[in-house]
């Protein structure tokens, strides 16, 4: 019944979402201009090598249930939609990104999207596409500490709660004791934000996660909707089942702010 439903509008809604996010409209002009040198001030964390770069993001907490799977699924379609060349691993047992993707081909939506398993946390393997997502929790520690080893930065997805406060820290200190050539960007925003204003906690906890040493809290946050949870069990992004909505607008803006350099 969904598959009527989506075929019948996702082509006119995702037509509507290019058009009032333009940045997706711009990426192949600004991409050119990466891949020429234009804008290399600007992008510090992208590797450039010939007419390429490449750039390998870990989305990583200590905890389950924080979004992890959720964010990397989202940004890895619109990613595709964008035309950039992007590769999701999941290296985590759970495999709920290779799940969710799953039902995405056997739904025969477009764009597929390539998730390679936990082997292709080789050097060689992360850069063979531009832009890589790695999906990790610690039900694997080797695999988590060399997805750390080889990033140029690690995504941190922070629940509103003291607890999820406390538990970023530790992972901070776990992320800078991994030996790395590069140090990694650590940036962390608030998911799951509760959307009533009378809640103070979600505010408490990004003033924490502000104050937190070592990684950069960037303003934008998805809050706790049920489109989030909704899209991933149908295979689609929040933005493809609702391109209008609170969700879609929210995940657009975070997607602006970890991938600027493909905007503007
Ligand atoms: N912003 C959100 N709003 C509502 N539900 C969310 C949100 N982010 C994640 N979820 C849901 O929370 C659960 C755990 O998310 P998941 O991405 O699997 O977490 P992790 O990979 O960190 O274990 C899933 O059911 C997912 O749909
Ligand atoms: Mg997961």
């Amino acid at each position: 019944m969904w598959t009527d439903f989506f075929r019948s509008r996702r082509a006119g809604d995702l037509l509507l979402a290019l058009v009032v996010v333009k940045p997706l409209v711009t990426i192949p002009a600004i991409r050119q201009r990466i891949s020429t040198g234009a804008m290399i001030g600007a992008v510090p964390s992208v590797v450039l090598a010939g007419d390429a770069q490449f750039m390998i993001t870990v989305i990583g907490t200590l905890k389950g249930g924080s979004g992890k799977s959720t964010l990397a699924f989202n940004l890895g379609v619109w990613l595709a939609m964008a035309d950039v060349d992007v590769q999701l691993i999941d290296a985590d047992p759970q495999a709920t990104l290779s799940d969710v993707c799953d039902v995405r081909v056997e739904e025969q939506f477009e764009p597929r999207i390539l998730v390679r398993e936990r082997s292709a946390l080789t050097k060689e393997a992360l850069l063979e596409h531009e832009e890589t997502l790695i999906d990790i929790g610690t039900a694997d520690m080797d695999a988590l500490r060399t997805s750390l080893a080889l990033c140029d930065r690690v995504v941190v997805p922070v629940p509103p709660s003291q607890a999820d406060i406390w538990s970023t820290q530790r992972f901070v200190h776990l992320v800078r004791s991994i030996d790395s050539e590069i140090r990694p960007d650590v940036i962390g925003f608030i998911n799951r934000g509760d959307t009533h204003h009378a809640v103070r906690e979600t505010n408490e906890a990004a003033a924490a996660l502000v104050a937190l040493p070592d990684i950069r809290y960037i303003k934008p946050r998805l809050s706790q909707r049920t489109v989030f949870r909704r899209s991933f069990s149908e295979g689609l992004a929040v933005f493809e089942l609702e391109p209008n909505g609170k969700g879609a607008k929210e995940f657009y803006a975070l997607a602006a702010a970890l991938f600027p350099h493909l905007l503007s």
